[in-house]
């Protein structure tokens, strides 16, 4: 394969064309649920509530629920399923159906949520002949009719939020025997062929469907709604499209070679959350489900939805959007997120589903990857590259090359020798190293892991219950079945520093290939038939003994990564904090590892995407998000080059990459104004280092995400609602990099209030009003940044080697005054490295400024933590009546401070006030 595949380079370097191959992929009409669920469009669904079976137990509301077959003269009851409501904490539902007497358990996923989901209050208010009302605490209220079954939710206000069902598309397939029938001309009873149920293929391969179909699909409607979000890994844009006329949104985790733009293709990642948003109130809906699905989505704002329909169905209402979910298989598990505002889903999302951990502070530095560092002289030279040219930077990635002939857990001894001399050279720069670790595991006598996992029984099976062989980077690989725990044990083991030789706490993990990606599987991935690991009950025989792999798809990745994170906890007995890089995603991937969006190209439009795509990360709980830094395929000129660099630096993850067939392209075989612009784009990063610490330390407390849409902030303000090429980091930086060719200026929407918001360009301080675009002049060297008045954000201004150096150094604070003269921003300071911080050894401090007096205050005075960091400078932008003097006091000393004015008398800067940033300060200012 790795032959075909430069074979395939090797044929599109000749013909210049990049695409993707749309034919290894499946559509909705070769996806054998996917058609047929779409298809049924019933006019009354045939799903109706038993009302006399309706019960309350603890938070939950059990009820009976049967399918009737509306065509025949008396009720004839086809088919008997239970309904389950519960009331989660904070505006939370939780509603699961799933058949009454199943054939075979349905799967659920295992991973996805962090705990059991906290319980609230669940009254039942009332009942009569055809509706069930209950609330929550919080009062909001369910009301559910029961024939045909609809499940209305409403908001605090009393307005309908949400509605299930309300296009009739609840559909869970019963799971089934095969059909028999006496055969006419033998006599003999056989099976009866049900064209699909039993069996489909899709080009060469066949996935024979032991279970036959259990397809389940619901439809959503947020009455109100202006826009949706959510369901990534997609390339279209971060609003969601109207699919009535094209493909549903596809989730099903897929490497897709040379993946295409403005598409709703699978990609790498699926998390199954959609949010609906309105300037009345935003909805959220977690489909918690591990399988293939597919979601469409009415949005009745759009042009294309036939007016007729908009007539029909909403009496002329715009302002709805309808989405439906359909999965191969699993029970109907949803999670309505009632809100009201952005903030509100997002944290309700993260409070099932966990927040990113703090990250290793290295980690939120710039890191420098390519497909391949060849050997050790490679990386010492590349390495010696950045100190030559003063670019900081803090670790190196080696990709596949570095193992011994794609032997995970070994090197190449040949080219990488001494692996911990090299280790320790990073590392006296104050860098680490990344070393990938995939799931394919080469099939080759003497290699311990395959020898080992074959031994003991640990690898995936396919359908005849053997070991899977399927074709990756080693050519003939296995999988490791993680949904045995003493797998994932297994593996965790394989990172102690005792067996993964040369490593140390200053090598971390990127695992990649985990959607699985299977070269010669369908649609390059494992057969949906393979056979998982099932916790055996007594029995249990045939399709019911095993999990197949169609049941549990979307979660391999993280059952992955969960395992690679503990075994980096383990090696140091919980001490330090692992990093570890994911490509593939599901709900909860957020609490074990950051994610990037895969093998993009240097284009243009790729350099658009990280940005949109890297949103609908974050708004997913993957806050931890980035791209490949120039493109993976292909080469980026300077320009694409600069400004790839300049919109990294202000991404979560900021990582350089790229494919082994490209030219080398580290920051100094450019020229040297392009060099220039590279190093200060990484010097930006640098300086506000200790910012984005603080925005994942806040993350992990909030769950909120770190770059976020502009409509979380401003969700009232229409024109926000579809921008999606600029974006804020917390709520005090807006970000709108260049992602346009040969422009000499780009438009920039500032959002908040025309008379008391202000924005101030970081570069000069000037200030701009709010509401509106401003044109932005774009020199190569401008990054359009922008600081939000009233705030103070944290920045280092030495220049260093690696974050680590920059330890001890002093802070520049910037505080942006807004309309009132005040500003406010927070600080947050420990180690690290380590989880002490847990033991309150750390510094969470709130900043604040008035024309009176500036503070430095701790949040959690327990905490302290022995920074010998000291305040070196204090800019106050906006600034309308300088103050005649400024006096610092710290314990009890008091000092007398310096201060100048600059730019037309508006920016006050105060000269080495010196206070220690270990202990609280303020100063007094007089006029
Ligand atoms: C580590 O650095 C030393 C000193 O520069 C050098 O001699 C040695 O070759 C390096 N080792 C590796 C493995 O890069
Ligand atoms: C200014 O102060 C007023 C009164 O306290 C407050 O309502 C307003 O929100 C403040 N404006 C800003 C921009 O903080
Ligand atoms: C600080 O310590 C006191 C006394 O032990 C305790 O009551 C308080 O809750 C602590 N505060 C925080 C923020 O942990």
């Amino acid at each position: 394969m790795k032959t075909l595949r430069c074979l395939l380079l090797a044929f599109l370097a000749i013909h210049g064309s990049f695409a993707v191959d749309r034919n290894n992929f499946k559509t909705c009409a070769q996806s054998g649920f996917c058609k047929r669920l779409r298809e049924q469009k019933p006019e009354k669904s045939q799903y109706a509530l038993d009302l006399t079976s309706v019960m309350v137990q603890g938070n939950t509301l059990f009820a009976n629920v049967e399918t009737i077959d509306r065509e025949s003269e008396k009720r004839t009851v086809l088919h008997k399923y239970v309904l389950k409501l519960s009331a989660i904490q904070d505006g939370t539902f939780r509603v699961e159906m799933d058949e009454a007497e199943p054939l075979y358990p349905r799967y659920v996923p295992q991973l996805a949520l962090k705990d059991t989901p906290v319980p609230d209050k669940l009254n039942l208010v009332s009942k009569d002949d055809n509706r069930v009302i209950a609330t929550n605490s919080q009062g909001h209220k369910v009301v559910i009719t029961a024939d045909p079954l609809k499940v209305e939710f409403y908001d605090k206000s009393g307005d309908v939020a949400l509605v299930m069902n309300e296009n009739s598309q609840l559909i869970i397939e019963p799971l089934r025997k095969k059909r028999e029938a006496v055969d006419d001309e033998s006599g003999n009873v056989v099976e009866v062929d049900e064209e699909g149920t039993w069996g489909e293929n899709f080009k060469s391969h066949h996935d024979s469907k032991p279970r036959g179909n259990e397809a389940i699909s619901m439809d959503f409607s947020f009455p109100d709604a202006e826009q949706a979000y959510g369901i990534p890994e997609h390339t279209d844009k971060v609003n969601l499209a109207t699919t009535t006329s094209g493909e549903p949104y596809r989730l099903f985790n897929l490497d897709v070679f040379e993946f295409e733009l403005d598409s709703r293709m699978a990609l790498y990642a699926g998390i199954p959350v959609l949010y609906a948003h309105g300037t009345k109130r935003t909805v959220g809906v977690f489909w918690h489900n591990a399988a293939e699905t597919w979601v469409d989505v009415v949005n009745y704002a759009d042009s294309n939805v036939v007016s007729s329909l908009v007539n029909l169905v909403t009496g002329g209402q715009k302002q709805r959007v309808d989405a439906r979910f359909m999965s191969e298989s699993g029970v109907l598990d949803v999670f309505v997120l009632l809100g009201d505002k952005p903030k509100d889903v997002f944290r309700q999302y993260t409070a099932l589903t966990g927040v990113a951990p703090l990250p290793p502070k290295f980690s939120l530095a710039y890191h420098q990857s390519r497909w391949n560092y060849v050997d050790e002289a490679d990386v010492a030279s590349v390495n010696e590259g950045f100190d030559t040219h003063d670019i900081p930077a803090d670790s190196i990635w080696l990709d596949i090359e570095y193992t011994n002939t794609k032997k995970y857990f070994t090197w190449d001894l040949e080219k990488f020798p001494h692996p911990s001399e090299m280790v320790s050279n990073l590392t006296a720069k104050g860098r680490k190293l990344i070393v990938i670790i995939d799931p394919h595991i080469k099939r080759e006598a003497g290699y311990f892991l395959h020898e080992e996992a074959t031994e003991r029984g640990y690898y995936v099976k396919n359908k005849d219950g053997k070991d899977y062989d399927g074709w990756c980077w080693p050519g003939s690989s296995s999988y490791l079945d993680f949904l045995n725990p003493l797998v994932s044990q297994y593996l965790s083991e394989q990172y102690r520093y005792d067996k993964f030789v040369g490593t140390s706490k200053d090598v971390h993990i990127w695992n990649d290939m985990n959607e699985p990606s299977v070269f010669n599987g369908p649609e390059i991935t494992m057969p949906k038939d393979n056979r998982h690991y099932k916790e055996s009950e007594s029995g249990s025989e045939g399709p019911a003994a095993y999990w197949e792999h169609r049941h549990i798809h979307n979660e391999y990745g993280l059952y992955y990564i969960r395992a690679t994170h503990q075994g980096m906890l383990d090696r140091d007995n919980g001490k330090y904090r692992p990093f570890v890089l994911t490509r593939a995603g599901f709900a909860g991937s957020q609490r074990y590892a950051a994610i990037w969006t895969g093998d993009n190209m240097a284009e243009w439009g790729f350099l658009s995407a990280s940005v949109s795509m890297c949103l609908s990360m974050a708004i997913a709980g993957m806050s931890f998000c980035g791209s490949d830094v120039g493109g993976f395929f292909k080469y980026p000129e300077s320009e694409l080059m600069t400004r790839w660099y300049q919109a990294g630096a202000y991404q979560s993850f900021f990582r350089a990459h790229s494919h082994i067939e490209t030219k080398r392209r580290e920051p100094w075989l450019y020229d040297a104004d392009t060099l220039a612009l590279i190093r200060d784009a990484n010097r930006r990063r640098y300086a506000l280092l200790d910012f984005w610490y603080t925005l994942f330390f806040e993350h992990s407390r909030d769950g909120l995400p770190v770059m976020r849409p502009l409509f979380q902030e401003y969700p009232d303000e229409t024109a926000v609602f579809t921008i999606d090429n600029e974006y804020l980091l917390g709520d005090k930086l807006l970000v709108r990099p260049v992602l346009e060719q040969g422009v000499s200026s780009v438009k920039v929407y500032l959002p908040g209030s025309r008379t008391r918001t202000l924005w101030y360009d970081v570069d000069t301080y000037q200030a701009h009003q709010a509401n509106g675009y401003i044109n932005q002049e774009t020199p190569m060297s401008k990054i359009p940044v922008y600081q939000r008045g009233g705030t103070v954000l944290p920045r280092k201004e030495r220049v260093r080697r690696a974050s680590a150096l920059m330890a001890a150094d002093p802070y520049t604070l910037v505080v942006a005054l807004d309309a009132n003269n005040t500003a406010s921003g927070t600080l947050y300071i420990d180690d690290g490295e380590t989880y002490e911080y847990r033991n309150n050894k750390y510094i969470y401090a709130k900043l604040e400024y008035s024309p009176e007096i500036m503070s430095y205050t701790f949040i959690n005075e327990n905490a302290s933590y022995a920074t010998r960091s000291w305040v070196e400078r204090i800019v106050i932008a906006g600034i309308k009546a300088p103050p005649k003097t400024a006096k610092l006091t710290q314990g009890d000393k008091q000092t007398s401070l310096l201060m100048t004015l600059h730019k037309g008398n508006d920016v006050l800067v105060i000269r080495k006030p010196g206070a220690s940033m270990a202990k609280p300060w303020k100063i007094n200012f007089s006029y």
